[in-house]
C-alpha cells in the first residue's frame, strides 16, 4: 500500500502543522476547510514556520519552496477524497468528525486510509460508521507538529495491520517516532497529560498558587518546558475540557472529574492563545 498523496481536513492550527510536516517530507498535499480565509491563514501560517526553519538552518530555501509547490489548499472535499491517505484534523467534536467522514464516503478512492488526529475519541466508533473500519486509523500528532517527535498510531478494533504498516511507514518518513496505542479514551499522551493539567487547574482554583507559581514550580521544579496553565492555553482551554469530558465519561472514574474553573473560563469564551485570553491575557 503505497502513499504518496495526504489529504488534510481542517486547517487550524494541527491540520496546517501536518501540512507543513507531510509536504517537507516529500509528499503531495491537499489542505481543506470550509472558508478560504482559513485556508489562506494557513498557507501564510505554514510558509512563516517554513521560513523559521530556512533562517535556523534546519532546511535549505529549495526545501522551503519545493514543500510549498506540493501543498494545494482546497474547498473540495473531492480533491481530498481522491488522495492515498486521508488525515481528519477538525475540531475535537464527534459531530464535526462525523459529519465530515459522512461527507467523504463517498468518494473515497477504494484503497483510500481513513485517519482521525482525535487527540481522545474512540476511534473503533468512528471507524464503526465508515464504509472501512479495517482502514480506519487514530493518528495523532503533537502541537506544534513541526517540532514535536511523537506521533501515536491508534488501532481501532478493526484495523488491519497492512493499515497500521502503512501508517507506520508514514510516520518513518516524516522523521518521527510512533507510539502505539490501543484504542481507550484519550489513549496514552493525553490520559496522563490532561489530568495533570486539569490538577494544575483545580490548584489554581483551590489558591494554592496563583498563574505564574503553578507554571513556574513545574518548569523549575520538574523540567517542563511549559507550565501546565500557559500549556493549556496553547492547546486550547476547549480542547484540554472535551478530553476531560471524554475520560470522565469513558472511563467513570470522578478522579477525571474537569475542574469547575476550566469549565468556566470556556464557557466565557476564554480559550487561550486561540481567543487572546486564557490563564494569561494575550491581547
Ligand atoms: N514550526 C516550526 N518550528 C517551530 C514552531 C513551528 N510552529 N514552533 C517552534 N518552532 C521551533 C523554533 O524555531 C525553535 O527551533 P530551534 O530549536 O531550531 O531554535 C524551537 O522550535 C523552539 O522554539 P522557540 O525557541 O520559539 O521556543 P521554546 O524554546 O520556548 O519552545 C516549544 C517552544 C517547542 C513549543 C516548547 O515550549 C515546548 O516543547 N512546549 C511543550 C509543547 C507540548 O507539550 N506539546 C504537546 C501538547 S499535547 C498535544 O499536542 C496533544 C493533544 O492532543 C492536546
Amino acid at each position: 500500500m503505497e502513499i504518496n498523496s495526504i489529504g488534510i481536513i481542517g486547517a487550524g492550527q494541527m491540520g496546517n502543522g501536518i501540512a507543513h510536516v507531510m509536504a517537507l517530507a516529500g509528499y503531495e498535499v491537499r489542505l481543506s476547510d470550509v472558508s478560504q480565509d482559513t485556508l489562506d491563514k494557513a498557507v501564510a501560517l505554514i510558509e512563516r514556520n517554513l521560513d523559521r526553519q530556512v533562517s535556523r538552518g534546519k532546511i535549505s530555501a529549495e526545501d522551503r519552496d519545493a514543500a510549498c509547490a506540493r501543498i494545494r489548499p482546497t474547498l473540495d472535499v473531492v480533491e481530498v477524497a481522491q488522495t492515498d491517505l486521508v488525515i481528519e484534523a477538525a475540531t475535537e467534536q464527534e459531530a464535526i468528525k462525523q459529519k465530515i467522514f459522512d461527507g467523504l464516503l463517498p468518494h473515497l478512492k477504494p484503497n483510500t486510509i481513513l485517519t482521525s488526529n482525535t487527540s481522545s475519541i474512540s476511534i473503533t466508533r468512528l471507524a464503526s460508521r465508515t464504509d472501512r473500519p479495517e482502514k480506519f486509523m487514530g493518528f495523532h500528532f503533537m502541537n506544534p507538529v513541526p517540532v514535536m517527535q511523537l506521533v501515536e498510531l491508534i488501532r481501532g478494533i478493526a484495523t488491519d495491520e497492512e493499515t497500521y504498516r502503512a501508517c507506520l511507514a508514514v510516520v518513518d518518513r516524516l522523521g518521527k517516532t510512533a507510539a502505539s496505542a490501543e484504542d481507550f479514551p484519550a489513549f496514552i499522551v493525553n490520559r496522563v497529560l490532561m489530568p495533570m493539567i486539569n490538577e494544575a487547574v483545580y490548584t489554581l482554583y483551590e489558591g494554592v498558587g496563583n498563574v505564574r507559581s503553578i507554571d513556574m514550580a513545574m518548569k523549575l521544579g520538574a523540567n517542563h518546558p511549559m507550565g501546565p496553565l500557559e500549556l493549556a492555553d496553547f492547546i486550547g482551554l476547549d480542547t484540554c475540557l472535551a478530553i476531560m469530558n471524554v475520560l470522565h465519561d469513558g472511563l467513570a472514574d470522578t478522579k477525571y472529574r474537569p475542574c469547575p474553573l476550566l469549565t468556566k473560563y470556556v464557557e466565557a469564551g476564554w480559550l487561550g492563545r486561540k481567543t487572546q485570553r486564557g490563564f494569561y491575557d494575550y491581547r
